[in-house]
Protein backbone atom coordinates (compact mmCIF):
# COMPACT_ATOMS: atom_id res chain seq x y z
CA UNK A 1 0.00 0.00 0.00
CA UNK A 2 1.14 3.28 -0.69
CA UNK A 3 1.31 6.38 1.59
CA UNK A 4 1.01 10.26 1.32
CA UNK A 5 1.90 12.81 3.57
CA UNK A 6 -1.31 14.20 4.83
CA UNK A 7 -0.41 17.67 4.17
CA UNK A 8 2.95 19.23 3.94
CA UNK A 9 5.06 17.63 6.69
CA UNK A 10 2.58 15.53 7.56
CA UNK A 11 2.11 12.23 8.73
CA UNK A 12 2.46 9.20 6.47
CA UNK A 13 -1.08 7.59 5.82
CA UNK A 14 -2.41 4.65 3.58
CA UNK A 15 -3.58 6.08 0.26
CA UNK A 16 -7.01 3.81 0.18
CA UNK A 17 -8.42 4.29 3.86
CA UNK A 18 -11.54 2.77 4.98
CA UNK A 19 -15.26 4.96 5.54
CA UNK A 20 -17.90 4.15 8.20
CA UNK A 21 -20.83 5.48 7.33
CA UNK A 22 -23.46 2.55 7.60
CA UNK A 23 -21.38 -0.17 7.36
CA UNK A 24 -20.14 0.09 10.54
CA UNK A 25 -23.55 1.76 12.43
CA UNK A 26 -24.51 -2.06 13.68
CA UNK A 27 -25.73 -2.97 17.33
CA UNK A 28 -22.70 -5.46 17.46
CA UNK A 29 -19.45 -5.77 16.01
CA UNK A 30 -17.96 -5.93 12.29
CA UNK A 31 -14.77 -6.73 13.53
CA UNK A 32 -13.80 -8.95 10.08
CA UNK A 33 -14.35 -5.52 7.93
CA UNK A 34 -12.07 -4.00 10.55
CA UNK A 35 -9.32 -6.18 10.84
CA UNK A 36 -9.06 -6.87 6.92
CA UNK A 37 -8.66 -3.12 6.37
CA UNK A 38 -5.48 -3.87 8.98
CA UNK A 39 -4.44 -6.23 7.65
CA UNK A 40 -4.65 -5.39 3.82
CA UNK A 41 -2.75 -2.16 5.26
CA UNK A 42 -5.98 0.51 4.85
CA UNK A 43 -4.41 2.11 8.34
CA UNK A 44 -6.55 5.36 7.84
CA UNK A 45 -9.67 5.12 9.20
CA UNK A 46 -12.67 7.48 8.81
CA UNK A 47 -15.62 7.91 11.44
CA UNK A 48 -18.34 10.25 13.27
CA UNK A 49 -20.39 10.66 15.82
CA UNK A 50 -23.21 11.29 12.96
CA UNK A 51 -22.69 7.22 11.95
CA UNK A 52 -24.75 5.86 14.91
CA UNK A 53 -22.65 3.09 16.44
CA UNK A 54 -19.76 3.43 13.95
CA UNK A 55 -17.24 5.11 16.44
CA UNK A 56 -17.98 1.95 18.94
CA UNK A 57 -18.25 -0.49 16.27
CA UNK A 58 -14.65 0.85 14.70
CA UNK A 59 -12.80 0.62 18.18
CA UNK A 60 -14.42 -2.36 19.44
CA UNK A 61 -12.83 -3.71 15.51
CA UNK A 62 -9.36 -1.67 16.32
CA UNK A 63 -9.06 -3.65 19.97
CA UNK A 64 -5.08 -3.86 20.48
CA UNK A 65 -4.43 -3.27 17.46
CA UNK A 66 -5.48 0.53 17.94
CA UNK A 67 -1.81 2.13 16.79
CA UNK A 68 -1.80 0.49 13.71
CA UNK A 69 -4.19 2.46 12.64
CA UNK A 70 -4.55 6.56 11.97
CA UNK A 71 -7.74 7.56 13.19
CA UNK A 72 -9.94 10.32 11.77
CA UNK A 73 -13.28 11.09 13.18
CA UNK A 74 -15.44 14.21 13.70
CA UNK A 75 -17.19 16.65 16.32
CA UNK A 76 -21.02 17.19 14.83
CA UNK A 77 -22.76 19.28 16.81
CA UNK A 78 -24.04 23.15 17.53
CA UNK A 79 -23.52 22.32 21.27
CA UNK A 80 -20.35 22.96 23.09
CA UNK A 81 -21.64 20.60 25.65
CA UNK A 82 -22.45 17.82 23.34
CA UNK A 83 -19.14 18.79 21.56
CA UNK A 84 -17.21 18.29 24.75
CA UNK A 85 -19.09 14.88 25.39
CA UNK A 86 -18.48 13.45 21.75
CA UNK A 87 -14.76 14.54 21.97
CA UNK A 88 -14.70 12.97 25.23
CA UNK A 89 -16.36 9.58 24.62
CA UNK A 90 -14.26 9.34 21.41
CA UNK A 91 -10.87 9.77 23.30
CA UNK A 92 -12.15 7.28 25.45
CA UNK A 93 -12.47 5.01 22.64
CA UNK A 94 -9.43 5.27 20.43
CA UNK A 95 -7.23 4.71 23.36
CA UNK A 96 -6.67 8.50 24.82
CA UNK A 97 -5.95 10.27 21.13
CA UNK A 98 -7.68 10.67 17.71
CA UNK A 99 -5.44 11.22 14.95
CA UNK A 100 -7.30 13.85 13.15
CA UNK A 101 -10.38 15.49 14.79
CA UNK A 102 -12.72 16.61 11.88
CA UNK A 103 -15.63 19.77 11.90
CA UNK A 104 -18.30 17.58 10.12
CA UNK A 105 -20.11 19.87 7.76
CA UNK A 106 -18.34 22.50 9.33
CA UNK A 107 -21.12 22.77 12.06
CA UNK A 108 -20.49 25.78 14.75
CA UNK A 109 -16.88 26.01 12.56
CA UNK A 110 -15.11 28.62 15.01
CA UNK A 111 -16.13 26.86 18.25
CA UNK A 112 -15.17 23.53 17.55
CA UNK A 113 -11.84 24.55 16.17
CA UNK A 114 -11.56 26.35 19.59
CA UNK A 115 -12.12 23.31 21.40
CA UNK A 116 -9.95 21.04 18.99
CA UNK A 117 -7.03 23.09 19.39
CA UNK A 118 -7.32 22.78 23.24
CA UNK A 119 -7.07 19.14 22.79
CA UNK A 120 -4.52 19.27 20.47
CA UNK A 121 -2.74 21.43 23.21
CA UNK A 122 -2.96 18.58 25.61
CA UNK A 123 -1.97 15.64 23.32
CA UNK A 124 -5.78 14.62 22.49
CA UNK A 125 -5.43 15.02 18.95
CA UNK A 126 -2.84 14.70 16.38
CA UNK A 127 -4.15 17.15 13.11
CA UNK A 128 -7.79 19.62 12.97
CA UNK A 129 -9.60 19.14 9.58
CA UNK A 130 -12.77 19.74 8.22
CA UNK A 131 -15.25 17.89 6.01
CA UNK A 132 -18.02 19.04 3.86
CA UNK A 133 -20.44 16.70 1.11
CA UNK A 134 -21.89 19.84 -0.84
CA UNK A 135 -20.64 22.06 -3.47
CA UNK A 136 -23.06 24.88 -1.61
CA UNK A 137 -20.80 24.89 1.32
CA UNK A 138 -16.99 25.30 -0.34
CA UNK A 139 -17.05 29.10 -0.20
CA UNK A 140 -17.29 28.27 3.31
CA UNK A 141 -14.93 25.32 3.26
CA UNK A 142 -12.49 27.54 1.41
CA UNK A 143 -13.00 30.54 4.16
CA UNK A 144 -11.89 27.61 6.86
CA UNK A 145 -8.73 26.16 4.80
CA UNK A 146 -7.67 30.13 4.80
CA UNK A 147 -8.18 30.67 8.16
CA UNK A 148 -4.77 28.77 9.31
CA UNK A 149 -6.42 26.58 11.55
CA UNK A 150 -7.35 22.95 9.80
CA UNK A 151 -4.41 20.64 8.09
CA UNK A 152 -6.98 18.35 6.13
CA UNK A 153 -10.03 18.94 4.55
CA UNK A 154 -12.58 16.07 3.23
CA UNK A 155 -14.62 16.32 0.48
CA UNK A 156 -16.66 13.91 -2.13
CA UNK A 157 -15.08 13.30 -5.37
CA UNK A 158 -15.64 10.95 -8.14
CA UNK A 159 -16.07 10.90 -12.18
CA UNK A 160 -19.71 12.40 -11.35
CA UNK A 161 -18.72 14.77 -8.47
CA UNK A 162 -16.12 16.96 -10.02
CA UNK A 163 -16.79 20.15 -8.77
CA UNK A 164 -13.60 20.46 -6.02
CA UNK A 165 -11.29 20.74 -8.95
CA UNK A 166 -12.24 23.92 -9.81
CA UNK A 167 -10.79 25.94 -6.70
CA UNK A 168 -10.94 23.58 -3.79
CA UNK A 169 -8.02 21.39 -5.44
CA UNK A 170 -6.11 24.05 -6.10
CA UNK A 171 -6.28 25.70 -3.18
CA UNK A 172 -5.23 22.69 -0.84
CA UNK A 173 -2.38 22.55 -2.99
CA UNK A 174 -0.93 26.24 -2.54
CA UNK A 175 -1.48 25.82 1.30
CA UNK A 176 -0.28 22.35 1.70
CA UNK A 177 -3.34 20.58 3.05
CA UNK A 178 -4.13 17.07 3.16
CA UNK A 179 -7.16 15.91 1.16
CA UNK A 180 -9.40 12.67 2.49
CA UNK A 181 -11.88 11.84 -0.08
CA UNK A 182 -15.11 10.65 0.98
CA UNK A 183 -17.71 9.33 -1.28
CA UNK A 184 -15.06 7.46 -4.13
CA UNK A 185 -17.82 4.89 -5.23
CA UNK A 186 -20.27 7.70 -5.78
CA UNK A 187 -21.96 6.62 -2.13
CA UNK A 188 -22.51 3.20 -4.18
CA UNK A 189 -24.33 4.48 -6.99
CA UNK A 190 -21.27 4.12 -9.51
CA UNK A 191 -20.87 0.51 -8.39
CA UNK A 192 -24.68 -0.72 -8.79
CA UNK A 193 -23.29 -1.85 -12.70
CA UNK A 194 -19.71 -2.79 -13.88
CA UNK A 195 -18.33 -2.01 -17.19
CA UNK A 196 -17.31 -5.29 -18.82
CA UNK A 197 -13.66 -6.88 -18.25
CA UNK A 198 -12.66 -5.87 -22.41
CA UNK A 199 -13.77 -2.49 -20.99
CA UNK A 200 -11.81 -2.47 -18.33
CA UNK A 201 -8.54 -4.10 -19.55
CA UNK A 202 -6.86 -0.92 -20.64
CA UNK A 203 -6.92 0.19 -17.34
CA UNK A 204 -4.92 -2.81 -15.73
CA UNK A 205 -7.63 -3.58 -12.90
CA UNK A 206 -9.38 -5.97 -12.09
CA UNK A 207 -13.19 -4.84 -10.83
CA UNK A 208 -14.43 -1.24 -11.81
CA UNK A 209 -14.46 0.16 -7.45
CA UNK A 210 -10.73 -0.36 -8.04
CA UNK A 211 -11.03 1.60 -10.85
CA UNK A 212 -12.30 4.67 -9.59
CA UNK A 213 -10.41 4.37 -6.84
CA UNK A 214 -7.19 4.84 -8.95
CA UNK A 215 -9.40 7.36 -10.97
CA UNK A 216 -9.11 9.12 -7.64
CA UNK A 217 -5.74 8.62 -6.35
CA UNK A 218 -4.16 9.35 -9.53
CA UNK A 219 -4.75 13.13 -8.82
CA UNK A 220 -1.57 13.47 -6.65
CA UNK A 221 -3.16 16.31 -4.84
CA UNK A 222 -5.41 13.77 -3.14
CA UNK A 223 -4.27 11.77 0.15
CA UNK A 224 -6.69 9.04 0.46
CA UNK A 225 -9.76 7.78 -0.86
CA UNK A 226 -12.19 6.33 2.07
CA UNK A 227 -14.16 3.91 0.70
CA UNK A 228 -16.62 2.14 3.05
CA UNK A 229 -17.91 -1.56 2.76
CA UNK A 230 -19.61 -4.00 5.08
CA UNK A 231 -18.12 -7.10 3.19
CA UNK A 232 -14.61 -8.10 3.84
CA UNK A 233 -13.48 -9.26 1.13
CA UNK A 234 -14.56 -6.25 -0.73
CA UNK A 235 -12.41 -4.11 1.76
CA UNK A 236 -9.41 -6.21 0.42
CA UNK A 237 -10.18 -5.53 -3.34
CA UNK A 238 -10.64 -2.07 -2.37
CA UNK A 239 -7.01 -1.81 -0.87
CA UNK A 240 -5.56 -3.49 -3.80
CA UNK A 241 -6.19 -0.07 -5.65
CA UNK A 242 -3.30 1.81 -3.23
CA UNK A 243 -0.86 0.72 -5.72
CA UNK A 244 1.16 2.19 -8.66
CA UNK A 245 0.86 2.42 -11.43
CA UNK A 246 -1.57 5.44 -11.85
CA UNK A 247 -3.72 6.69 -14.50
CA UNK A 248 -2.15 9.50 -17.12
CA UNK A 249 -4.89 11.73 -18.46
CA UNK A 250 -6.00 8.84 -21.24
CA UNK A 251 -7.00 6.38 -18.45
CA UNK A 252 -8.91 8.96 -16.20
CA UNK A 253 -10.41 10.17 -19.72
CA UNK A 254 -11.65 6.56 -20.22
CA UNK A 255 -13.00 5.93 -16.92
CA UNK A 256 -14.98 9.09 -16.93
CA UNK A 257 -16.58 7.74 -20.27
CA UNK A 258 -17.47 3.90 -18.51
CA UNK A 259 -18.80 5.94 -15.72
CA UNK A 260 -20.95 8.05 -17.69
CA UNK A 261 -22.56 4.73 -19.81
N1 LIG B 1 -19.79 14.97 5.26
C1 LIG B 1 -18.92 14.03 5.51
O1 LIG B 1 -17.97 14.22 6.27
C2 LIG B 1 -19.08 12.68 4.82
C3 LIG B 1 -20.15 12.47 3.95
C4 LIG B 1 -20.23 11.24 3.30
C5 LIG B 1 -19.27 10.27 3.55
N2 LIG B 1 -18.23 10.48 4.41
C6 LIG B 1 -17.21 9.45 4.69
O2 LIG B 1 -16.78 8.88 3.46
C7 LIG B 1 -16.95 7.46 3.49
C8 LIG B 1 -17.22 6.91 2.09
O3 LIG B 1 -18.38 7.45 1.53
P1 LIG B 1 -19.72 6.59 1.38
O4 LIG B 1 -19.72 5.50 2.38
O5 LIG B 1 -20.85 7.55 1.36
O6 LIG B 1 -19.64 6.02 -0.10
P2 LIG B 1 -18.64 5.11 -0.98
O7 LIG B 1 -17.50 4.64 -0.17
O8 LIG B 1 -18.42 5.87 -2.23
O9 LIG B 1 -19.59 3.88 -1.33
C9 LIG B 1 -19.97 2.95 -0.35
C10 LIG B 1 -20.86 1.91 -0.99
O10 LIG B 1 -20.14 1.19 -1.99
C11 LIG B 1 -20.26 -0.21 -1.80
N3 LIG B 1 -18.94 -0.80 -2.08
C12 LIG B 1 -17.78 -0.59 -1.39
N4 LIG B 1 -16.76 -1.26 -1.97
C13 LIG B 1 -17.28 -1.90 -3.04
C14 LIG B 1 -16.72 -2.75 -4.04
N5 LIG B 1 -15.43 -3.07 -4.05
N6 LIG B 1 -17.57 -3.26 -4.99
C15 LIG B 1 -18.87 -2.94 -5.00
N7 LIG B 1 -19.46 -2.14 -4.08
C16 LIG B 1 -18.65 -1.62 -3.12
C17 LIG B 1 -20.71 -0.42 -0.38
O11 LIG B 1 -21.64 -1.49 -0.28
P3 LIG B 1 -21.32 -2.83 0.56
O12 LIG B 1 -21.32 -2.45 2.00
O13 LIG B 1 -22.46 -3.72 0.18
O14 LIG B 1 -19.98 -3.33 0.08
C18 LIG B 1 -21.42 0.89 -0.04
O15 LIG B 1 -22.80 0.81 -0.33
C19 LIG B 1 -18.12 7.29 4.48
O16 LIG B 1 -18.24 5.95 4.92
C20 LIG B 1 -17.73 8.28 5.54
O17 LIG B 1 -16.72 7.75 6.38
C21 LIG B 1 -18.13 11.70 5.03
Amino acid sequence: METRELGAGGPEVSVVGMGTWQTLDVAGGRDDVVTAALDAGSTFVDSSPMYGEAERTLAQGLGDRRDEAFVATKLWTPDDAEARRQAKRAIEFYGGRVDLYQVHNLVGTNQRLDLLELLRDEGKVGHIGATHYSPSAFDELEHVMRSGRISAIQIPYNPDEREVEARILPLAEQLGLGVIVMRPLGGGRLVRSAPSAQDLAPLGVETWAQALLKYVLSDPRITVAIPASSKAHRIVENAEAGEPPWFGADERKLVERLADA
